[in-house]
């Protein structure tokens, strides 16, 4: 099977992580590598060197490339994003590719010229065995039914001082763009998008761990509507005290999820279904780990398979997790109920 080559962006930390499990994946060829600060290219061995651009646009000027990876700060995303599209390249960017309904409704009307492309957000959280095995249970109709009711609480402690955790710190809606996502990318995954959204945020969080006094940072707490009587409720706190089950489980959430037949029991890596007053199962399952290696390695394959067979689902479900963090958004900022089909109509959601 022909091998998709791509150029990277971005060479940071998190950044050159990726890049080896991409180059450690047999379904992808690296053909150049982008940053705009030459000096990144000097930790490389010698043969990356001729690879290496200062932009999108120039790398695809000379190499054959069919898919870009971008990695680098969120400040920068959106326009990457419309750039790697306006060369013809399928794109996945990490969370958010965003950072307002502005920046989006523009990646949108490049998008929707190019029907062609997939355009994926990267997320981690659903990918790893707990996450597949509560998605796979709240589809399964014989054993959970039909959804009726639930909630998702997350809490954890996220120090923002650093200089890379800045943006966090100082953008509004950076709570549900940044930390929510985790959860939300699941629930999207799993049920689908709600029909309207309500959403409250406290001002800032923690000063001692970098929290500044900026609106929809550092927690928030949601009202989701899935018609029919169905309601999800969200709780997420990343300026709390304390990161129980580890720094990176904290993402996973604690779940809770009323069907018609069962219901489903998660915390952390631990799913409990029960069913007619007793437990029917109960597993101890591979939690998200600590630098998100499994996670991204499976969502690597799942993009490699949206380009080569022309698969849409990925694309869809990243994007409207990307509407979900933004509903949110304007819920709280408007203090007003969102609905999503409006939303998505407004800014031209089309895929
Ligand atoms: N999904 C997750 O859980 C997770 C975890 C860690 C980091 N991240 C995200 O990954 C991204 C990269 O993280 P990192 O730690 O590698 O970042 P970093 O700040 O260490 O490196 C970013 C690199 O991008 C380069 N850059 C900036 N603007 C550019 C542009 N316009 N064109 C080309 N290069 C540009 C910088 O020179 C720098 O070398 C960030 O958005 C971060 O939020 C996500």
């Amino acid at each position: 099977m022909k091998k998709i080559n791509f150029i990277l962006v971005g060479l940071g930390n998190y950044s050159c992580q990726r890049l080896d499990i991409l180059e450690k994946n047999k379904k992808y060829n690296l053909v150049g590598l982008v940053d705009t600060d030459k000096k990144k290219i000097k930790k490389f061995p010698k043969e990356y060197k001729k690879m290496f651009f200062q932009s999108i646009s120039q790398a695809n000027k000379k190499v054959s490339a069919d898919a870009c990876f971008i990695y680098v700060s969120a400040y920068n995303h959106a326009k990457l994003v419309c750039e790697s599209l306006e060369n013809n390249l399928h794109t996945f960017c990490v969370k958010p590719i965003a950072l307002n309904h502005k920046e989006f409704k523009k990646i949108l009307k490049i998008k929707n010229q190019r029907k062609n492309l997939i355009l994926v957000q990267g997320q981690n959280n659903q990918w790893n065995d707990a996450s597949i095995e509560m998605n796979k249970i709240l589809n399964d109709k014989k054993i959970f039914g039909s959804f009726k009711l639930g909630y998702c609480i997350t809490w954890g402690r996220q120090v923002l001082q650093n200089q890379n955790a800045q943006i966090d710190a100082k953008t509004d809606g950076s709570f549900f763009h940044s930390m929510a996502i985790h959860q939300l990318g699941q629930l999207v995954a799993s049920l689908g998008l709600p029909h309207t959204v309500f959403c409250k945020s406290p001002r800032g969080g923690d000063k001692t761990i970098g929290y500044k006094n900026i609106n929809r940072t550092g927690s928030g707490t949601v009202i989701f509507d899935y018609g029919e009587g169905r309601y999800f409720t969200y709780l997420g706190n990343r300026s709390g005290h304390g990161n129980p089950r580890g720094f990176a489980a904290r993402w996973s959430g604690d779940w809770m999820f009323n069907g018609t037949r069962g219901d489903l029991k998660r915390s952390g890596g631990r799913i409990t279904v029960f069913s007619d007053g007793s437990i029917k199962k109960d597993s101890y399952l591979q939690d998200i780990d600590d630098f998100q290696i499994l996670d991204d390695e499976r969502q690597y394959n799942l993009f490699f398979s949206s380009i080569v067979n022309k698969l849409k689902y990925l694309e869809k479900q990243s994007l409207e997790t990307w509407l979900l963090m933004e509903a949110c958004n304007i819920s709280s900022k408007k203090s007003k109920v969102v609905n999503l089909k409006e939303l998505k109509k407004a800014l031209g959601f089309n895929l």
